[in-house]
């Protein structure tokens, strides 16, 4: 495959403005981020549901199954770890918990690296690996860091982290320096760290992959049409997810639009985006139909804690085409519904009980009627973020109510206390 034969091309989110498909540049020159404009392909849903049963690691993938739909890369380029499919849990108990008939959630913790950026490191890595790259880098607030990480490790390519000092939960640090990269705290926040790996990365010529990199959105695309196939092609009203630096409502808005625009779906479900209440600047323009005002970010829920959104008018854009709404959710809210969803034996991180914790709301508030269709998504795997597991769980979590509390006991090594204990 030689750059000739590169059937896609980059599209500014704004302008309009095209590049070659495989330039290396993610914004264009008016500095909005690019998008990648695919060829119209032959793919159906009935011949990707074919590949299911398939043992080619290529349809094993639950993103490059979709390859059509996400970027027709040719397969040698292709770094992958087989992630995606994961599963898509009916849960009464927590359809009861937000006031919902039904609730179904994709937990995207089950991935390789334990969240959802190992759709879209897949792809951008691939990228990387198409381009000669021998270096990439990322400025994360954990998750990111961990996936670039693994794939760069598979690819032979070392990673560069730029990360918050002290913000980043102990799963995903634990992850950055297991898989060899290179791991810089930086002594500011996420957008501090976003800002610096923006022009390092320019200078040093080192492939960027964050979620501006148009690939990782091809990527996660393929969340939107893995819940799809999971419900057999039957569109759901609603679907909620956690916004941090987001990208990624962004991605699953952009597949579904593509998919209904090539004839596979005959309408959109609407998206919902919960923000932390400290961490809200999407929330606050969506509610003065304003733009962007940049915010200090602060909340318990570390993978969202960020003030300055690199896919901001992208996100825009999709809850524009999918009717979609905001909403925003109190740490402690939270905490609260993190208690519940690792209580029923599903767990997630923080970052992911927003879905849960912004849904309650948005049923009680009316907007989803109780009757609704709706698939929740669970960005991360309940081990990301031990710390606060326990500090909620021990009752040392500052300022925080611990009705849910599960507290260990201590018991002296005799059957009679153990047996006490356990009466
Ligand atoms: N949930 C989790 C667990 C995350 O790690 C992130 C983002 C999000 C939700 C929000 O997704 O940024 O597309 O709106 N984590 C990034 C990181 C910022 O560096 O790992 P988004």
């Amino acid at each position: 495959m030689t750059a000739m034969d590169v059937q896609w091309t980059l599209v500014c989110s704004r302008c309009e403005r095209t590049y070659p498909g495989l330039v290396e540049r993610h914004r264009c020159e008016c500095g909005r981020p690019l998008d990648v404009r695919l060829p119209p392909s032959a793919m159906t849903p009935d011949a990707v549901d074919r590949r299911l049963t398939s043992r080619q690691p290529l349809d094993r993938s639950g993103v490059w199954r979709f390859r059509e739909w996400v970027l027709p890369l040719d397969e040698a380029s292709v770094v992958t770890r087989l992630e995606g499919h994961t599963n898509l849990y009916d849960v009464p108990k927590l359809a009861a918990h937000v006031g919902l008939d039904r609730l179904r959630l994709k937990h995207e913790g089950e991935n390789p690296t334990a969240s959802f950026k190992d759709r879209g490191m897949t792809v951008a890595v691939s990228v990387a690996r198409r381009l000669g790259k021998t270096r990439v880098a990322c400025a994360s607030t954990g998750n990111t860091s961990a996936s670039m990480a693994s794939y760069a490790a598979t690819a032979g390519m070392q990673a560069y982290v730029f990360i918050p000092e002290g913000k980043v939960a102990y799963g995903k640090l634990s992850q950055a320096m297991a898989f060899g990269a290179k791991t810089l705290q930086i002594e500011g926040d996420f957008d501090r760290a976003m800002s610096l790996v923006q022009s390092v990365s320019a200078s040093e010529g080192i492939y960027l992959v964050n979620s501006v990199n148009p690939f990782r959105i091809e990527g996660q695309k393929a969340i939107g049409f893995e819940i799809l196939q999971d419900l057999q092609w039957q569109v759901p009203d609603w679907i909620v997810l956690p916004g941090g630096n987001l990208g990624n409502n962004w991605a699953i808005a952009k597949g579904l639009m593509e998919l209904r625009a090539a004839g596979h779906i005959d309408r959109l479900p609407r998206i919902a985006v919960i923000q932390a209440e400290g961490a809200s600047p999407l929330y606050a323009a969506y509610q003065r139909g304003g733009d962007l005002q940049p915010m200090a970010a602060e909340t318990v829920a570390t993978a969202i804690r960020i003030g300055n959104p690199v896919s901001f008018h992208r996100a825009l854009a999709g809850l524009a085409a999918t009717d979609g709404v905001v909403e925003k959710v109190t740490d402690q809210e939270i905490v609260d519904a993190k208690a519940v969803v690792d209580g029923a034996g599903l767990g997630a991180e923080p970052a992911s009980c927003a879905t849960v914790a912004g849904l309650k709301k948005l049923v009680t508030a009316g907007t989803v009627p109780p009757d609704a269709s709706v698939v929740g998504v669970l960005t991360g795997h309940v081990l990301k973020d031990p710390g606060l597991v326990v500090d909620y769980h021990l009752g040392r979590l500052e300022g925080f109510n611990h009705t849910l509390a599960n507290p260990p006991v201590k018991v002296e090594a005799t059957e009679a206390a153990v047996l006490a204990a356990i009466r």
